[in-house]
C-alpha cells in the first residue's frame, strides 16, 4: 500500500526512480511523482494522478533537470482523492524539502490545526504534507536533516515510512519506519530505499532490513541507522534470492498470466529440502523445541483475504494430522473481541507480503497474549516473520499481480509440512502415514503442471462468459475453501458477482438463488475417496440443475458421474483427499484470470486495490 523508492549515488536518479516505481506500482497505482536534487542543490519535482505512466508521459514530454539523489512515490490513497495535488512527494512551504510516506499518521488532524495556526498554507488534503511541514519548519529551527527528521518522527503517531530529501544536503536521504516497511538496498557507491526489495533489486541484492522504531541517514557511501532517540542500532541485513527477472513479466500478457504458470514451481520449491526419504525437515522451526509442540493445545490460523482462505483449506488436514483443535481466523475481527489466548495456543500467520497491517497487530496481540507465533510467508525481510517466533518461508518468488494466486498454494504447502512436523514430533502419525503422506505431496508439482494443459478450455468457457453477471462457487470440505477463493478472484479482478458457499448449506438458504441459466462451478471431490462426499455433491448438482442451473464441474478426470449434469467439466489429476485443493484452484484462477481479460479489464492492478494493505 504505496510503493517508495529513493536514490543516492553517482548515476542520474530519475531512470532509478522510475525503474523503482514501475517494480512497486502493484502497491499501489492511483497517483506517482518523484522529487531529486540536482548538482546544484536545486530540488525538483513533480507527480500526476493516475498510472505510473501518466507521470513516464508528462516527464517525457515537460523533462525536469535530474540529479545523483532523489525519491519516488507510487500511491494507494487514504488520506484525499487521487489528484495531482493530494499526489506525492509533498514540499515543505519554503520548497526546499520533499517527502513521501506509505502509512497512516493518525495525530494528523492535531498537527495540521498547529501548523494552519502557524499560518503555514496546505495545498492537498494529505496527512503526508503535514509531516513535509513539520520538517521543514523544524530544518529551519535547527540546520540539518537528520536532527529535524529525529524532532518530528517522535511527534508522529501510527503507521509510516517516511523519507526525505532537502536541497541544502544535496547528498542525503533519511528516513524513518514504524509499523510500515522499509528496506535499504547497498550497492557499490551507491544506496537505495525502498518500500520492499523490488524497489532496487535490479541494481543490488544486498539489503537491509529497517527495525522498528528506526531511522536511517543514507548517503551514496554509508547508511547510519538509529533508534528514533539516536542510539546506534542495527538492521537486520540479508541477501534477496530472486533477481530482476523474477519479476518481469517474460512475455506473458499479465503478471498474473506468469505467476498461474508458477504454481507448480512455488510448490516445488517450498517442499524442496523440506521433504526427503519419506519424511518432512524443517530446520526453520528449531526456535520452538519439541517439547513445545508436545505440549501445544489449540492452533490458530491468522490472516486476510486469499491467505485466510488456505489457512481454511490447510485448516483440514493440519487438524487431522496433529489432532490438535485448529480454528482459523481474519486477522482483523481476532483482535477486537477478547480470545481466549494461552501458552499453549500456536497461533500461525499467513501473509504472502509479511506487511499485511492486520495479521502483523494480531500476530503482535498473540504475542503479547502470551502465545508463540510462527509466520508463514513469502517475503524475506518482512515486518512479520521478523516479529514472530519463528518463519516457515514459502519460496513463490515475487508475487507482482494484485490477485494472489502462485503464493496462495505455496501457503498451503507450508501449512501441510508445519501440520506433518507436528504430527511426528506428537506421534499422531506414524512413519509410513508420513511417508505416504509426503511421496504423493512430491507428485503435486507436476500434478499442477497437467493441470494448467486445460487453460486453452478454460480460456473458451471465460470468452462464452464475458457478459455474466453473477457465478456461484460450491464446494464441501476442502473443496470450500476453494469456492470462496474462486469467487474472491472473479470479484477482485472481474468485478462479477460472485459468492461461494458449503454445498450442504445450499438448502438453508442459497439455493433460491438458482435460477436458469446462473452458472455454478461445483469443486467436485474424488469418487475414490472414501469419505462419500463425492455422492453428495454429486445430489447437489441434481438439485441445483433441476432448478436450471448451468453447472460447471472441477471433477478427476475420468469421473463420468459429473458428466451428464455438467455444462462443461474440467479435468484435474487424480490426487489424496488432502492435496485436492492444490489442484482444484487452479481452473478457478485460470477462469478469472480469462474473464476479466475477456472484459478488457487491467488483470494485474485491479481498481481499488493495492497488494500490500499496510493501513487498517
Ligand atoms: C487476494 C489477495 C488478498 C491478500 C490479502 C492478504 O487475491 O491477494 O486478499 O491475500 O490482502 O495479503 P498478504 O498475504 O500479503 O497478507
Amino acid at each position: 500500500m504505496c510503493g517508495i523508492v529513493g536514490y543516492v549515488g553517482d548515476r542520474l536518479s530519475q531512470d532509478i526512480l522510475l525503474g523503482g516505481l514501475g517494480r512497486l506500482e502493484y502497491r499501489g497505482y492511483d497517483s506517482a511523482g518523484i522529487a531529486v536534487v540536482d548538482p546544484e542543490g536545486q530540488l525538483h519535482h513533480r507527480k500526476r494522478a493516475g498510472k505510473l505512466q501518466v507521470l513516464r508521459d508528462d516527464l517525457i514530454e515537460t523533462p525536469l533537470p535530474d540529479g545523483n539523489v532523489g525519491i519516488g512515490h507510487t500511491r494507494w490513497a487514504t488520506h484525499g482523492a487521487p489528484t495531482d495535488a493530494n499526489a506525492h512527494p509533498h514540499l515543505a512551504d519554503d520548497g526546499k524539502l520533499a517527502v513521501v510516506h506509505n502509512g497512516i499518521i493518525e495525530n494528523f488532524t492535531a498537527l495540521r490545526n498547529e501548523l494552519l495556526a502557524d499560518g503555514v498554507t496546505l495545498l492537498s488534503e494529505t496527512d503526508t504534507e503535514v509531516a513535509a511541514h513539520l520538517l521543514g519548519r523544524e530544518f529551519r529551527k535547527v540546520g540539518n536533516l537528520e536532527a529535524a527528521f529525529r524532532n518530528v518522527v517522535t511527534r508522529l503517531d501510527g503507521a509510516f515510512s517516511l523519507v526525505a530529501v532537502h536541497q541544502d544536503q544535496p547528498d542525503v536521504i533519511v528516513a524513518a519506519r514504524l509499523n510500515s516497511p522499509l528496506v535499504i538496498g547497498i550497492g557499490e557507491g551507491e544506496n537505495f530505499l525502498g518500500s520492499d526489495v523490488a524497489a532496487f533489486v535490479e541494481h543490488t541484492q544486498k539489503a537491509i532490513a529497517v527495525g522498528q522504531a528506526q531511522m536511517v541517514v543514507v548517503r551514496k557511501e554509508s547508511v547510519e541507522i538509529t533508534t528514533f532517540d539516536g542510539q546506534p542500532a542495527e538492521g537486520e541485513a540479508f541477501d534477496v534470492d530472486w533477481d530482476a527477472a523474477a519479476a518481469d513479466k517474460g512475455g506473458w500478457s499479465s503478471f498474473m498470466a506468469k505467476e498461474i504458470a508458477e504454481d507448480p514451481q512455488a510448490v516445488e520449491d517450498t517442499i524442496r529440502g523440506r521433504i526427503s526419504n519419506g519424511t518432512v525437515r524443517l530446520p526453520d522451526l528449531e526456535a520452538l523445541s519439541d517439547e513445545y509442540f508436545r505440549d501445544i493445545d489449540r492452533i490458530l490460523l491468522i490472516a486476510c483475504g486469499t491467505a485466510y482462505y488456505s489457512g481454511l483449506t490447510g485448516a483440514y488436514a493440519l487438524e487431522q494430522w496433529t489432532r490438535v483443535p485448529v480454528t482459523v481466523e481474519l486477522a482483523h475481527e481476532f483482535r477486537y473481541r477478547e480470545p481466549v489466548i494461552s501458552d499453549r495456543t500456536l497461533v500461525v500467520s499467513l501473509s504472502q507480503s509479511g506487511e499485511t497491517m492486520d495479521t502483523l497487530l494480531a500476530v503482535r496481540f498473540a504475542r503479547e497474549s502470551g502465545a508463540k507465533t510462527i509466520s508463514i510467508c513469502n517475503t524475506q525481510g518482512a515486518t512479520i516473520p521478523r516479529e514472530s517466533d519463528s518463519v516457515v518461508y514459502t519460496y513463490a518468488g515475487p508475487e507482482v499481480a494484485v490477485a494472489s494466486t502462485k503464493a496462495f498454494v505455496a501457503q498451503i504447502a507450508a501449512i501441510y509440512l508445519l501440520g506433518l512436523h507436528i504430527a511426528k514430533v506428537r506421534q499422531t502419525l506414524t512413519d509410513e502415514e508420513i511417508r505416504v503422506e509426503t511421496t504423493e505431496f512430491q507428485t503435486i508439482p507436476d500434478k499442477l503442471r497437467e493441470t494448467l494443459t486445460h487453460h486453452e478450455s478454460i480460456k473458451e468457457l471465460a470468452g462464452w462468459m464475458a457478459d455474466t453477471r453473477s457465478v456461484l462457487f460450491l464446494g464441501r470440505h476442502t473443496g470450500y475453501p476453494i469456492a470462496l477463493e474462486g469467487a474472491l478472484k472473479l470479484k477482485e479482478i472481474a468485478y462479477i458477482h460472485a459468492e461461494g458457499f458449503a454445498a450442504g448449506e445450499l438448502k438453508h438458504g442459497p439455493i433460491a438463488l438458482i435460477e436458469p441459466g446462473q452458472p455454478v462451478f461445483v469443486m467436485v471431490p474424488s469418487p475414490r475417496h472414501d469419505n462419500g462426499l463425492h455422492a453428495k455433491i454429486v445430489s447437489n448438482i441434481e438439485e441445483i440443475r433441476a432448478r436450471g442451473a448451468h453447472v460447471l464441474s472441477v471433477a478427476e478426470g475420468g469421473d463420468a458421474s459429473v458428466l451428464p449434469y455438467s455444462e462443461a467439466v474440467f479435468a484435474t489429476p487424480p490426487t489424496s483427499v488432502f492435496f485436492e485443493p492444490f489442484l482444484k484452484v487452479v481452473p478457478l484462477q485460470i477462469f478469472a484470470l480469462e474473464l476479466s481479460t475477456a472484459k478488457g479489464l487491467d488483470v494485474d492492478q485491479p481498481r481499488n486495490l493495492a497488494k500490500s494493505v499496510t493501513v487498517e
